[in-house]
């Protein structure tokens, strides 16, 4: 089938890269020029584990990339929409680009089109798609529009794409349903899946995606719905870990009681420094508009919000506790992106944390195996940027772990001790296990567990005697 996707951002380039490697045939549509030029060029220009691989494997074959619209809508029976939906002040979701590339759509079409929204919109979206492309001179019956929202984690973007749980689209006619049966029919038969050159299935995910067909105002609500209560189970665990630290209990033994009952669920239920990134933060507040916009009280949403935020506020007066005070301090900081598998820095706990300590009057030295370069275009020169972990934590009077980057688990812990100043720990992810950051001597800070202090305060005594440090943790 002839797909043209949209928008080349995480979510479609990822679908566009995908479509092709189900097998149809597929051009990426952009405005921005420099994009569209690294894309041709052969560059992916997110980092995502897979995509250069399909990049590679279907570019010039069944993948292109341009920035005509014009064209790329007259030669495609299937328009897929996947561009940003960014929140405006309020906290709605920004609509325009939406509207306009409708426009585009409504203007260069000829013969019918099936219209997908895949960005995540606010319910009506579809039926407002609608409206204005029969306001720009289509007629209803030359075209259909479905929402079918994505579900894709970014870091594991593509293997989410390909071995989907389930595939929601909101189809209001029986022509718009088979249509998107026909796109996905190799993920909902499992064919994609027994293909000796599929991409690996990761453990845990399905061959076969379970298909639901709805109206459009309920595949745009199950979009909203379900990140709103995966964003609720995070802050949830993080409201736990709090009264864990409280009562003298541990997170993560709590966390295995709660997340063993197959009703409850383990995943999404890892306590750290709060949710980020460019949709949990954006979508809830979205869902809270949503819901006050059609008469709805939905105060929960407003408090998974402010335990969010509260969370973070939490680790920072960790840290100022640990070290007494944050003035003139040293740290080497460990992980800059809103979370591991990812460059993207948007809405980064991490770069909020950065700032904050920055405000505080602390000096730091960072590093992220992949962000590194977003977070400079975000964060400038104030703070440093280090080419590994150990040359971050080099002199530093904390270490503070803010991503839970999987190979930030691995260091070793000796030669930490040795490099920072004062063998001190923060730990916003729990990556460690606390008894062996007290074997290795460190004094260890994490969330909803005891704080571990092997040494007594000698062990605290600066190791770097040309250095002037203001106060003695
Ligand atoms: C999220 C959803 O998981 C996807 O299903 C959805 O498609 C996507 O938003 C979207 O709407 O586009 P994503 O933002 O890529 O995906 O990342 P997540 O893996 O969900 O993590 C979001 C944040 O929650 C990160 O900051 C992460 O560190 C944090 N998190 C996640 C926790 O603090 N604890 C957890 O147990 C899980």
């Amino acid at each position: 089938m002839r797909i043209a996707v949209v928008g080349s951002g995480y979510v479609g380039l990822v679908a566009a890269a995908c479509f092709a490697e189900l097998g149809h045939t597929v051009v990426c549509i952009d405005s921005d020029a420099g994009k569209i030029a690294a894309l041709k060029a052969g560059r992916s220009i997110i980092h995502e584990d897979h995509l250069q691989g399909l990049l590679d494997r279907h570019r010039g074959v069944g993948l292109s990339f341009s920035t005509s619209l014009t064209e790329a809508v007259k030669e495609s029976l299937v328009i897929v929409i996947a561009v940003g939906t960014p929140p405006t002040a309020s906290g709605d979701a920004d609509l325009s680009y939406v509207e306009s590339v409708t426009r585009a759509i409504a203007r260069s079409a000829e013969g019918y089109k099936l219209i997908i929204e895949k960005s995540t919109v606010p319910v009506y979206t579809s039926a407002w798609i609608r409206r204005v492309m029969i306001l720009n001179g289509c007629s209803s019956d030359a075209f259909d529009v479905v929402s079918n929202p994505e579900f894709l984690r970014e870091g594991t973007a593509v293997t989410d794409f390909l071995y989907p749980d389930r595939i929601v689209a909101g189809a209001d006619t029986e022509r718009a349903g088979a249509t998107v049966r026909e796109i996905y029919k190799p993920l909902l038969d499992g064919s994609y899946a027994r293909r000796s050159d599929a991409v690996s299935k990761p453990q845990g995910n399905q061959d076969m995606a379970v298909y639901i067909e709805t109206s459009a105002q309920s595949a745009e609500l199950i979009k909203h719905a379900s990140n709103a209560f995966l964003a609720m189970k995070i802050s949830f665990i993080n409201a736990v870990a709090a009264v864990c630290e409280a009562v003298g209990a541990n997170i993560e033994d709590v966390r295995k009681g709660i997340g063993s009952d197959t009703r409850i669920g383990s995943r999404f239920l890892q306590a750290g420094i709060g949710y980020g990134g460019s949709c949990f933060p954006k979508d809830v507040a979205a869902f809270r508009s949503v819901a006050k916009e059609n008469g709805c009280q939905f105060g929960l949403l407003d408090e998974i919000h402010r335990i969010n935020e509260e969370q973070r506020q939490r680790f920072i007066k960790k840290v100022r506790t640990a070290l007494w005070t944050l003035k003139g301090k040293r740290l080497g900081v460990l992980g800059l992106a809103y979370k591991d598998g990812t460059d993207d820095v948007r809405e980064s706990p991490a770069i909020e944390i950065v700032r904050r300590l920055l405000d505080e009057g602390c000096t730091i030295t960072a590093f992220d195996p992949a962000a590194t370069e977003r977070a400079r275009a975000v964060l400038g020169d104030i703070i440093s940027y280090a080419p590994d972990a150990y040359t971050a934590v080099q002199d530093a009077d904390a270490l503070i772990i803010l991503t839970e980057w999987k190979e930030f688990a691995t260091l070793d812990l000796g030669r930490i001790k040795k490099l920072l100043n004062y063998p001190i720990v923060l730990d916003g992810r729990n990556l460690f296990d606390p008894q062996l950051m007290a074997k290795a001597g460190l004094n260890y800070y994490s969330i909803g567990r005891e704080a571990i202090e092997p040494g007594d305060s000698a062990s605290l005594a600066p190791r770097n005697p040309r250095r002037e440090v203001s106060a003695k943790p």
